[in-house]
């Protein structure tokens, strides 16, 4: 242990126990949930969350099946892909997620987990594997290249998916046509038995940060850069400014004289406020004042 950090050497640990720390450090994960079928048109369905967007132009999406760990054999999905180069990727909401799980159950060979889990199937528009009709996205791909990692139990495969056609649930669709997180209602995967649900309290928005180039934590003033009041965020909003606001304003003098500030840090509480209101403008002001 060094300063509060525990280090870890992959290979001085199990497989299994560095596979852990990724996982739990690796999260939140989105969540594919990945219909494949075989050679002989078997339906497969399971869920993967070492899967994300990787390109745009072409729209790639890459998800990773391992070696498992305990025996080292290969997932039937893999075995599919690698047969008919063919998969639809659905994405997964909070209404779905105890079948998801269960449609994760290494059931036999040939077994449907869409009847298994009871997902409803809706025939793709360009490729075999079937759509499951309760996800809110869901990605029709062609697989373009799958890259093995490596031959002992743990190795990723890289299915790199090409989409040719997406089916988007209008009922996630906010007024002008674009995706709301909202109504997407996403969960993600950590690490053990853990899943995270994006609604609610848990979605905040950043600003972008300025196309002109904000000043940068190292150029703010240090009574404000060395805040014990402060917070990382505060400065990271403080310093997305082209540049650092000019102090005279009669608005400001009222809330100061209003608040009856003293201290450093009672300006620095009230600016922290305002900041958290979105006022980076009325916050900055503040905090000159204490200068002034
Ligand atoms: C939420 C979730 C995420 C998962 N992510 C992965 C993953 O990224 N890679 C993997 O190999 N297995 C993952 N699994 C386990 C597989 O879903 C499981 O091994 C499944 O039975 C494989 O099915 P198949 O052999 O029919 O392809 C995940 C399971 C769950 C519940």
């Amino acid at each position: 242990m060094n300063n509060n950090m525990k280090t870890i050497d992959p290979k001085q640990v199990s497989v299994a126990e560095f596979h852990g720390y990724l996982l739990g450090a690796v999260a939140p994960r989105p969540i594919a949930l990945a219909s494949t079928v075989d050679q002989n048109g078997r339906v497969n369905l399971s869920p993967f969350s070492f899967f994300n967007a990787f390109s745009a132009n072409p729209p790639l999406l890459i998800f990773s099946p391992a070696r498992r760990v305990r025996d080292n054999t290969t997932k039937h999905t893999l075995e599919n892909v690698l047969e008919t180069n063919e998969v639809v990727i659905n994405i997964v909401s909070y209404a779905m997620v105890e079948q998801m799980s269960l449609a994760s159950t290494e059931y036999e060979e040939g077994v449907n987990e869409f009847i298994k889990s009871g997902f409803t199937e809706v025939p793709s528009e360009k490729v075999t594997p079937p759509r499951v009709k309760e996800a809110p996205a869901a990605f029709e791909c062609k697989v373009q290249q799958v890259i093995s990692l490596g031959d002992e139990g743990g190795a990723g495969n890289l299915i790199i998916c090409e989409v040719i056609l997406a089916h988007i649930s209008t009922k996630i669709l906010d007024q002008n046509g674009k995706i709301s997180p909202h109504l997407l209602d996403a969960v993600g995967r950590l690490g053990g038995n853990w899943y995270t649900r994006a609604g609610g309290d848990s979605l905040f928005e950043v600003e972008k940060p300025l196309r002109s180039k904000g000043i940068g934590v190292d150029q703010l003033p240090s009574a404000i850069k060395n805040s014990t009041i402060l917070t990382g965020n505060d400065l990271g909003k403080l310093a997305n400014v082209e540049q650092i606001p000019s102090i005279d304003s009669t608005e400001v003098d009222e809330i100061i004289k209003s608040h009856n500030l003293v201290s450093r840090d009672q300006f620095h509480f009230l600016a922290q406020q305002y900041l958290r209101n979105g006022q980076t403008e009325i916050a900055w002001k503040i905090l000159l004042q204490e200068n002034v």
